[in-house]
């Protein structure tokens, strides 16, 4: 088995960790779910949660790896020995696992779409709505870039901590940040983008209803990566001088910044073409987008081709490096627990997932009739359990774990990195209360509300 190693550096920290958070569910998702939820009103409500439920719980994952030093189910195991917080360590194992199977089919559509944008196909589209549907709905297609984007994130995650996910992270998040900017400026001088601009700065509070809150919690969690390991797998590899309270602002504050700037990019280009509305739900980026760049650059090719060729390809840098956060728990726990060497472990999670993987591809497709499991697509019902089920029992079992039932020194002595940091006692106060009380009772609410209890 490998020797264990660290980040090498405090920018290595957050770039690695803002890079898992800074994904699909930035660029595809976040939008999607603004538009359907009337544009600066929910922004408002997702910003609240991030701050009170999502930064609490993200601090928590860092303060159980840091402490630990280890993979999500054995961190548990040692902090709770012999009793059931055990299965949370499980629980983020398999989470991951869970998400990768489809995330994976989703970051190759955008492999597709960036590979499309670069020959120029995408220009050529008549009925982006039929396309979308023939491509993702076609046996082969599909499967190939899934498989090839799912090779990518193996080939970074065997090279290890240091050479694999700290130095991808600091290439490719680097890049996304200077793409992000260009598309910004790019959306923000088409004409007519100021009605874009509008529906994402002026909030509509009577859009606000109690499903609207729901999703922008949800949705804080998802682009947070909170309650699925990776973070707390992350932070097992943070030095002991990195600032968790810190790291864990500036990850919030890029991830949201990026998910705000996708809006930028998206509402402006969206608005300034007549017939498309920004509640086009999750097809925005995959069907509304291309029918975008090829009207709005219907004079000037060059620059719609530019436009879509950096846009995919922001989205596919954004997937690679979530993906590689979602694939280093379950292989740092195989690595770990079974004594496995990293190449093998590695094989394992990329090979469980490739063959699970298919069943969520072809759910589009051939197998869009096979719903085995509760009336669910395999694509949807992966989706269903880890985002919807998984995500908010891990937040709560998360919460009371380290409001509760964590030595207070733990989280004391790393908050404050052994004393050595100044932290109000006023902050710790708030801290454990939103734990204890806030968090499980917010997110229960949610939980109870999606299963259709109340
Ligand atoms: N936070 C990522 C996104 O916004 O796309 C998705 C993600 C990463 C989910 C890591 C889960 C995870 F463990």
């Amino acid at each position: 088995m490998e020797k264990r190693k660290n980040f090498s550096s405090k920018l290595g920290i957050v770039l690695a960790s803002a890079g898992s958070a800074v994904g699909l569910g930035n660029v595809w998702r976040f939008p999607t779910e603004v538009g359907e939820g009337g544009g600066a009103a929910f922004i408002l409500v997702y910003v609240l949660c991030v701050v009170l439920l999502g930064l609490p719980l993200m601090v928590s994952e860092f303060i159980i790896g840091r402490y630990t030093h280890k993979n999500t189910a054995d961190a548990y195991r040692q902090l709770a020995p012999r009793s059931g917080w055990i299965a949370q360590g499980y629980l983020g194992v398999f989470t991951s696992w869970f998400i990768l199977c489809y995330y994976s089919v989703v970051a190759g559509w955008t492999m597709k779409y960036l590979v499309e944008a670069i020959v120029g196909g995408l220009s050529e589209i008549s009925d982006s709505s039929a396309y979308f549907a023939a491509f993702s709905g076609s046996t082969w297609e599909p499967l190939v870039y899934m498989t090839v984007v799912m090779l990518l994130c193996h080939l970074v995650i065997i090279r290890g901590v240091q050479s694999g996910i700290e130095r991808s992270s600091k290439l490719m998040m680097p890049l996304l940040l200077l793409i992000i900017a260009m598309l910004v400026v790019f959306s923000f001088s088409m004409p007519g983008s100021s009605a874009g601009l509008t529906f994402l700065l002026k909030p509509d509070l009577s859009k606000l209803t109690s499903s609207v809150i729901l999703s922008a919690m949800g949705q804080a969690f998802f682009s947070l990566s909170i309650a699925m390991g990776c973070l707390c797998t992350y932070a097992s590899y943070f030095t002991d001088d990195a600032r968790l309270v810190k790291t864990a602002g500036s990850v919030a504050a890029i991830d949201t910044t990026v998910a705000i700037m996708s809006g930028f990019i998206m509402f402006p280009a969206v608005f300034s073409v007549e017939a498309v509305t920004p509640d086009a739900g999750p097809g925005l980026v995959f069907i509304t987008l291309p029918h975008v760049f090829s009207i709005a650059f219907g004079n000037v090719p060059l620059l719609g081709w530019f436009f879509s060729v950096m846009f995919y390809l922001l989205l596919l840098l954004a997937a690679l490096t979530s993906m590689v956060s979602i694939h280093e728990p379950p292989t740092a726990f195989l690595l770990e627990h079974f004594k496995l060497s990293r190449p093998v472990a590695t094989t394992i999670v990329t090979v469980v997932c490739l063959c699970v993987g298919v069943l969520c591809c072809l759910s589009f497709g051939p197998l869009a009739d096979c719903r085995p499991l509760f009336g669910l697509t395999f694509f949807d019902f992966f989706d269903f359990v880890s985002a919807k089920i998984f995500l908010p029992l891990g937040g709560i079992i998360i919460s009371l774990f380290v409001g509760w039932r964590l030595d207070r020194d733990i989280v004391v002595s790393q908050l404050t990195n052994n004393g050595s940091l100044h932290i109000p006692a006023w902050f710790i106060a708030a801290f454990i209360f939103l734990l204890r009380w806030l968090i499980p009772l917010a997110v229960g609410g949610i939980f109870i509300r999606e299963l259709g209890l109340i």
